[in-house]
């Protein structure tokens, strides 16, 4: 079996190698959705992927994959220059035909500028990077005494499910990374064929 852990600091990715998992993902500050730490689990200590991979590269053995903002060619070229072996994509694959997401989820990033984004814990009480939105916006002043994960996840449970069934994105967990100008509505396999034509014209 293959394990792969993710680390969003240099200390957290030793700590990974120390463990025994064969590879590490290295989430930046820019990744959408839930943030992947465990010893610098919070809004603090964000490191942007262009930090982090090569510091990380500098101090692990084991393979490092690249998380982060990286919707194409350039990120993918951009993380292999900088010391990865792979890149891991979320955002990118959220907004294609085939994705199961709400469809006002995928619309709302499609819509959605690079200062859009925010990290919050207000939907489930873990830290993570999505489209701001009133929910959050109102839960701001109450971040702080909010339960942890998963009791938060719980008690917003039917807040998000209404809130998915009206149609209505001002309640919604809306996750995204920071580089939602770049996400198309397109199929997965022209998302991936894209990717490989424009990493060939790329040097690094
Ligand atoms: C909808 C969504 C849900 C996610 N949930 C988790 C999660 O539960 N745990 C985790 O470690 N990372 C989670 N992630 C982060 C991804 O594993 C990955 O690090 C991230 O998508 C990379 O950034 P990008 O979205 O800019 O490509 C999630 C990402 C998205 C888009």
């Amino acid at each position: 079996m293959v394990l792969i852990g993710t680390a969003t600091s240099v200390k957290e990715a030793i700590e990974i190698e120390k463990s025994g998992l064969d590879l590490v993902v290295v989430q930046g500050s820019e990744a959408g959705g839930h943030r992947g730490g465990f010893i610098h689990n919070g809004h603090k200590g964000l490191i942007g992927l262009m930090s982090l991979i090569p510091q990380v590269a500098d101090n692990v053995k084991i393979p490092v994959i690249a998380a982060g903002g990286i919707m194409d060619g350039r990120g993918l070229s951009a993380s292999i220059c900088l010391g990865a072996q792979a890149v891991q994509m979320g955002t990118a694959f959220l907004t294609c035909i085939e994705s199961g997401a709400h469809p006002v989820h995928k619309k709302s990033i499609l819509n959605a500028s690079d200062d859009e984004t925010v990290v919050t814990r207000a939907f489930s009480g873990k830290w993570a990077r999505g489209l701001v939105n009133p929910f959050i916006e109102n839960m701001k002043e109450h971040e702080k005494n909010l339960p942890e994960f998963p009791f938060q996840n719980s008690l917003t449970q039917d807040i998000r499910k209404a809130s998915n069934s009206q149609n209505n994105k001002d309640f919604m967990s809306l996750w995204s990374g920071q580089s939602p100008r770049l996400a198309k509505n397109q199929s997965v396999a022209n998302l991936m064929e894209s990717i490989i034509s424009e990493v060939k014209h790329i040097t690094c």
